[in-house]
């Protein structure tokens, strides 16, 4: 069986290139290295250097014929798709509609597609699930959730299967912390360099860190199940900035140098999201605890440093 996996030079698409290579799935890949980096995908996989809202997608695809599209391939960036809506909108919405065009042309199946916790908006309630209102804060957050309505509409209309993983905070090896890398790979590196982490607020600001090989094995495990779902993938939990740090130090086994500065405008205070859904219809749990996760992304720029 064949997977087509978009973003797959990306920090959780190059994961789920591995593991669905692993779990003996034929892979190819579509990825404009805009973010992404090709050292990051697995040599097994069949690469295409191109942007997913380009016409030559279809020739990719007619060409391939994938039974599935994992579609990770993103502008990834709250902060970005306030700089730029209009490239945030074009390769969010317009690439991923160029996709189910082509995917519902040539025969593919089913297209898994990674949505975001930033289609919530401000949370009304904790844990948030899947029926929690959504009201989207930024041009990113938006951009993720129209697809989710094509998708639907695809379904619909042509038959195409789908399912949408609503991802909390992702954290994990391959993460990169110089752009707009989340909380965990910037922590990560300014630890390993010895310098001091930069916290906003006081630190009890929580989050739903989410592992990135779980994250992949959700996406593998959705090529056989949880058709036309949107599904929450997310720990259920909420770890503050201030026990992350204390994670790491333990982790690490020396205290690290943090400096408390004014929070950001804007920042939501509390966050986790909901994941019975995902175990109900899926099967799917996180088998990483933080601070496993955490042990094994340490090691892992350890030892590329
Ligand atoms: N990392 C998180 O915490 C998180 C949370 C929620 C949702 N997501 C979603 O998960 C997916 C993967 O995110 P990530 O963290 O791995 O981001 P990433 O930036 O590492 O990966 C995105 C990949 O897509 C590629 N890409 C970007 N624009 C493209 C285009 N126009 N054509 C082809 N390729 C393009 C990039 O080069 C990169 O390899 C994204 O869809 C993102 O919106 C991520």
């Amino acid at each position: 069986m064949k997977v087509l996996v978009t973003g797959g030079a990306g920090f959780v698409g190059s994961h789920i290139v591995d593991q669905a290579l692993e779990a003996g799935y034929e892979v190819s890949v579509i990825d404009d290295l805009s973010t992404g980096k090709k050292g990051q995908v697995n040599p097994y996989a069949s690469f295409y250097e191109m942007n997913i809202a380009s016409p030559d997608v279809e020739r990719v695809i007619r060409q391939e014929m994938p039974d599935f599209i994992i579609h990770q391939a993103a502008q990834s960036s709250v902060p970005i798709s306030l700089k730029d809506p209009i490239g945030d909108a074009t390769t969010n919405i317009i690439g991923t509609v160029n996709l189910l065009e082509a995917a519902r042309r040539h025969g593919v199946r089913k297209v898994v597609y990674a949505s975001s916790a930033a289609v919530y908006g401000e949370p009304q309630y904790m844990g948030i699930d899947e029926v929690h209102p959504k009201q989207p804060l930024s041009p990113y957050g938006i951009s993720k959730y129209v697809p989710e309505f094509y998708l639907n509409a695809y379904h619909h209309l042509y038959g195409l299967n789908y399912t949408a993983f609503r991802y909390a905070n992702v954290y994990g090896e391959r993460q990169d912390p110089k752009g707009e890398g989340g909380v965990v790979s910037i922590f990560v590196d300014r630890a390993l360099a010895g310098q001091e982490l930069t916290v906003f607020g006081d630190g009890e600001q929580t989050r739903d860190f989410v592992y990135v090989q779980d994250v992949a094995r959700a996406n593998i495990m959705a090529l056989a199940g949880g058709d036309n779902e949107i599904l929450n993938i997310s720990t259920n939990q909420k770890t503050s900035v201030n026990q992350l740090i204390a994670l790491m130090e333990e982790a690490l086994g020396s205290k690290l140098a943090v400096k408390y500065e004014a929070p950001r405008e804007g920042d939501i205070m509390h966050s986790y999201l909901d994941n019975t859904s995902a175990t109900e219809k899926l099967g799917w749990k996180p088998r990483y605890s933080l601070q496993e996760g955490l042990t094994k992304t340490l090691r892992f720029y350890q030892v590329s440093k």
